[in-house]
């Protein structure tokens, strides 16, 4: 135990009920103000029991990385997430975890995200030829959230499966993902309301969609290992992947692990891409450098998995705006046992929460935080950012294992996007935050589109 225990301020917040419903709508304001007012680490009751909560680099580092394995996922994942989407890469601990991530993880190599790219542009480019072509020639408002979102869901959906499932039960799968979803948000935040939901019957809905999007995802992995087809998707992946023992994954393995990639890798990219349009339409200079950028090295050739590199700029964008949005704004642990840092005393048992969106507009760990300025994230500038001030993938063993997949995933919609029209922001909308698992655009985005 550290000699002197530094005090850490507690605070209930549900004291005030009337604060409730506004909390409830938006917890972001609450959090950065306690941060604020505390130093950057206070411990925060909710309902029952006291959660730390922490936006100081050094700590997040040490739960996440320096000794990460004394920190589990917590009784959320625990409950909800695994529950409805399975034991998985996102929902497991300990051995089992290791094991799926060192099986997984060589899967996600330069040679497969090269042909998983292909699948990426042309998927893009369908989407645009058929939706963002139409919605320039009509010039009718639509909302960019739902458009990215149905373009990362696509991009998703057949790199995972390519050719093995129809739109329609691809849908049946989105739909079945948002009901689990809004499932788990209600669980967590509005426990008390689990009784009428069942009443209401959203429960046995979430539960029978579940069963029918399992049918069909156990189908497709049938076909595929019968057929011995290859298709070089993420179900390939899966399906080649090895334990150390030679063994591969059971069925129920990879029906989970499917699923989670499907749910990781949908809507935090979707989001992403939504507010980086926000963004970019809202500060011309810098759609400007984006468009030029990408003419230099593209002229008007589709992108490839080989010009990456080169399309430095875009990536520059992408990087600063998860900074101001970082999809995954929050993320928690349970210690199990006790532990120190920086002289605190982290109890047993009790969870940890690192409020990403708070590090990324921390005026300690940069300048000027509110401002949109992808220069933050020149080759150079990067090397002088604070470790563990930039977490849009998390940290440690447990970071994202699909960063490059959605890296180049969002690249790609950015320069083919911004050559091909020009976007403009509908004056006059309520563009507000709606922190659900992911950070998205409460009322969405609206936005007209032109041939550029
Ligand atoms: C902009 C897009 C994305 C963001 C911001 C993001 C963010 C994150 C974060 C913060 C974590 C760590 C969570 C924690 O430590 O508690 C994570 C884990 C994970 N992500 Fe992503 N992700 C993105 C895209 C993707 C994609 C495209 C895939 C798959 C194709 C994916 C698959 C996963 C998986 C499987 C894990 C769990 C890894 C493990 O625990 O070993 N993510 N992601």
């Amino acid at each position: 135990m550290p000699k002197q225990e530094i005090e850490i301020p507690k605070v209930w917040i549900m004291k005030n009920p009337l604060k409730f419903p506004a909390f409830v709508k938006n917890p972001i304001p609450t959090f950065l103000k306690l941060l604020k007012e505390h130093d950057g680490l206070c411990q925060i009751k909710m309902t029952q029991r006291y959660a730390y909560m922490t936006d100081r680099p050094e700590i997040i580092r040490h739960f996440l990385q320096k000794n990460h394995k004394n920190y589990i996922k917590t009784s959320i994942v625990k409950n909800s997430l695994k529950k409805q989407i399975g034991n998985g890469l996102l929902t497991s601990d300990g051995d089992y975890w290791l094991k799926q991530r060192r099986a997984i993880q060589p899967g996600f190599h330069r040679k497969r995200l090269e042909a998983i790219s292909h699948i990426m542009i042309r998927e893009i480019n369908d989407y645009l030829d058929n939706i963002m072509d139409a919605y320039a020639e009509s010039g009718a408002v639509f909302d960019m959230h739902k458009e990215m979102t149905h373009l990362a869901y696509k991009i998703v959906s057949k790199s995972l499966f390519s050719g093995s499932l129809s739109d329609e039960k691809l849908d049946l799968i989105e739909e079945t993902i948002n009901s689990a979803q809004e499932q788990i948000v209600n669980e967590v935040r509005q426990p008390f309301m689990i009784p009428w939901l069942w009443l209401k019957g959203d429960i046995r809905k979430t539960n029978l969609l579940r069963k029918e999007a399992d049918e069909e995802i156990y189908k497709a992995i049938r076909e595929r290992r019968e057929s011995g087809e290859k298709h070089d998707d993420l179900l390939d992946m899966l399906l080649e992947t090895e334990y150390e023992d030679g063994t591969g994954m059971t069925e129920q393995q990879l029906r989970d692990e499917a699923l989670i990639l499907y749910v990781a890798g949908h809507e935090t990219s979707a989001n992403a891409m939504t507010w980086a349009w926000y963004l970019i339409t809202s500060h011309p200079e810098i759609e400007e450098e984006l468009l030029k950028s990408s003419y230099d090295i593209l002229g008007n050739d589709s992108p490839s998995f080989e010009k990456l590199r080169e399309l430095g700029y875009s990536l520059q964008v992408i990087e600063e705006t998860m900074r101001l949005y970082p999809p995954a704004w929050i993320t928690d642990r349970e210690p199990l046992e006790d532990d120190e840092t920086e002289g605190i005393r982290i109890k047993k048992g009790q969870d940890i929460i690192a409020l990403i969106y708070s590090v990324h507009h921390n005026a300690k760990y940069w300048e000027n935080p509110e401002e949109f300025k992808p220069e933050r994230f020149t080759p150079e500038n990067k090397k002088k950012h604070v470790p563990f001030s930039y977490l849009p993938f998390g940290g440690g063993p447990r970071l994202c294992i699909g960063n490059n997949f959605a890296l180049m995933e969002m690249q790609f919609v950015l320069v083919e996007m911004v050559r091909r029209y020009k976007f403009e922001i509908i004056k006059d909308q309520q563009i507000e935050l709606n922190p659900l698992i992911t950070l998205r655009p409460r009322y969405g985005i609206k936005m007209k589109v032109s041939n550029g």
